[in-house]
């Protein structure tokens, strides 16, 4: 299967708690920037069956999580690439293995909420209101401190990634 093969050659895998540290560092990063919202490394800890990594010889490389909202909803979250290693597909790698991962568990609707909606929209997204996911609105949403002023996309996966 071409996932498989693309895991071993890429070192996909999920996260192990060995990989905290450095996923708490490239989140942080991004946090900074206000492209992710901030995790503390207990919280990525608790969540860790949720995530998926990439790592290169020891240095860790990318992550992402599947995030379970009701029984049929999945949201892809936490999505980040160090800056040298993007632009060369770990991105679309992490989000491909996410929504196989996601599919197969029966989430039939699978959404992101991003400032990248171009990324997104060539992984297979398209732009819907997020009044379509009022569950994660009165999970989440409800408690953000941004929510005032919330500028993230909501976008559902339609299909079109996987081989
Ligand atoms: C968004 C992110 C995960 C993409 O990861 P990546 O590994 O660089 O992506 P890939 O290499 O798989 O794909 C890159 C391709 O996607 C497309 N792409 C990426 N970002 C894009 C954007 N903002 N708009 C349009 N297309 C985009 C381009 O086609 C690009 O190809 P190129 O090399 O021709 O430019 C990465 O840039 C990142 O970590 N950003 C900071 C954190 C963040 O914003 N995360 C998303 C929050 S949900």
């Amino acid at each position: 299967m071409r996932v498989q093969a693309t895991m071993m050659q890429t070192g996909l895998r999920p996260a192990a708690p060995s990989d905290v540290k450095g996923m708490a560092r490239l989140v942080d990063l991004y946090a900074r920037q206000g492209l992710l919202l901030p995790r503390s490394p207990m919280d990525l800890h608790r969540r860790l069956d949720q995530f998926l990594v990439i790592e290169e010889e020891g240095r860790l490389q990318a992550l992402g999580s599947l995030l379970p909202i009701e029984k049929d909803l999945a949201e892809i979250r936490t999505l980040a690439v160090a800056l040298e290693d993007q632009g060369r597909g770990l991105g679309h790698q992490l989000v491909e293995e996410l929504v196989r991962r996601g599919l197969k568990r029966g989430y039939s609707r699978l959404f992101c909420l991003t400032r990248e909606p171009g990324f997104f929209a060539t992984c297979g997204f398209q732009r819907v209101g997020l009044e379509q996911f009022p569950e994660k609105v009165w999970k989440d949403c409800c408690l953000c401190p941004r929510r005032e002023r919330c500028d993230e996309i909501a976008m559902l996966y339609t299909g079109g990634i996987l081989p």
